[in-house]
């Protein structure tokens, strides 16, 4: 067999749940079977893109489509352009997309018109809040693709209701999770606590959804709790650069307490949170990893597609005003979490989707 499975990767978030399942297909050695990474460019800074190549072990990609920044419009559209070239000179066997990005839903959109099945890594996550833009990539996605592969158990329950056949979802636990259990011998919270001047106890902020960053009436409410936790407990912020400008608008300036810092690499980042008493954040992935890792988490939204971070981990929802009073709560001797994290983040999620992936290959010849 000559068979390629292509991994459509562009932000950020994708690095770290792509690199284990390369990984662990590269493991299987399936005779005749190639892969290869194509990276739409929707990131493109070093430090949004480069240094995960390097931090995570991946492949150089086989292209950068160089899509670039731009209105939803105008960066589908140059991924659906890119990406439909692309998939038409390779014709691959499979096509892999992760995630909830633009580059996932333009990858979804381009394998169906064009008959090229494709698995979606993450499948089934739903915040039920159609104001995010990634809540309308992940249920088109979802609904389109042949292979779902599923983080956490109430993802079946979910696609079910949205009418996609329970054939199609594999439950294999979640693959950030494998990024980041492989990356625990070479996580430095000291080095990181050196290098930032840290005392023993502190915390961790990042904040990037437009809901939060867009606007400077919503930034200001938000920069102030973070300014008022920071009195309590010294922050860095390595801030995304979506939100610079308009946090800055709203106030937010560093302070010895409050330090703003680049985005930091992946080794850096999950050093500095696996060393934090406290994290806030409106990241996706940072929700996970905080519960992995057993670090309290306050994020900074009305809703989550990933209550399992909150139900079984140390996640909770805050808003501006509730803030302050969380993580006081948080930070007290009497917090407590669930002790059981949820089910099959354990590492191994990479070779399950590669073990389907087997089956789905040999099942097609
Ligand atoms: C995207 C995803 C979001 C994800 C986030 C992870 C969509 C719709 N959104 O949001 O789900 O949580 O990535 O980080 O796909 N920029 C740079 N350098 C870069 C990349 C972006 O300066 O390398 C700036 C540009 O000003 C750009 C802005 O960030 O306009 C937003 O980038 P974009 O990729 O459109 O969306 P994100 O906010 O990064
Ligand atoms: N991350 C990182 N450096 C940073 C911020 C984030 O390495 O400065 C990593 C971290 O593993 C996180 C992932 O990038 O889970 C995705 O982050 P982001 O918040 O950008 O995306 P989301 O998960 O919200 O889509």
């Amino acid at each position: 067999m000559d068979a390629e499975i292509l991994h459509v990767l562009g932000a950020r978030p994708n690095f770290p749940k792509a690199a284990p399942v390369i990984r662990a297909l590269d493991a299987l050695a399936i005779p005749g079977l190639t892969q290869q990474i194509v990276h739409t460019g929707q990131h493109y800074d070093t430090l949004m893109s480069d240094v995960f190549f390097a931090d995570l072990g991946l492949p150089e990609p086989v292209a950068n489509l160089g899509v670039g920044s731009g209105s939803h419009g105008k960066q589908t559209g140059a991924l659906l352009a890119g990406l439909e070239d692309l998939i038409a000179e390779r014709r691959p066997e499979l096509v892999l997309v992760y995630g909830d990005v633009n580059s996932t839903l333009a990858a979804a959109l381009v394998c169906s018109k064009m008959g090229v099945p494709f698995g979606h890594v993450e499948a089934g996550l739903r915040s039920f809040d159609r104001t995010m833009p990634e809540e309308i990539n992940r249920i088109v996605t979802d609904s389109l693709a042949d292979l779902l592969f599923a983080t956490s158990p109430e993802a079946i329950g979910l696609l079910g209701q949205e009418g996609i056949s329970p054939d199609k979802v594999h439950l294999v636990g979640n693959p950030m999770i494998d990024s980041l259990f492989a990356a625990l011998p070479k996580l430095d919270a000291a080095a990181m606590r050196a290098r930032f001047s840290l005392p023993e106890r502190y915390g961790v902020a990042t904040l990037h959804r437009p809901g939060n960053v867009d606007d400077v009436a919503a930034a200001r409410e938000l920069v102030e709790a973070v300014n008022e936790v920071s009195r309590m407990l010294p922050i860095v912020l390595p801030l995304h650069p979506r939100g610079r400008a308009t946090l800055a608008e709203a106030g937010l300036v560093a302070t010895p307490d409050l330090q703003i810092v680049d985005p930091l690499g992946y080794l850096d980042f999950m050093s500095l949170v696996r060393g934090a008493a406290l994290v806030l954040t409106d990241s996706g992935g940072v929700q996970e990893e905080t519960t992995a890792l057993k670090v309290p988490c306050l994020t900074a939204r009305p809703n989550t597609e990933r209550p399992i971070t909150c139900t079984h981990g140390t996640n909770k929802l805050v808003t501006p005003a509730t803030m302050v009073a969380a993580a006081k709560e948080a930070l007290s001797a009497e917090a407590e979490w669930p002790p059981e994290g949820p089910p099959l983040w354990d590492g191994q999620a990479g070779p399950r989707i590669a073990h389907v992936l087997k089956r789905w290959l040999a099942a097609r010849r």
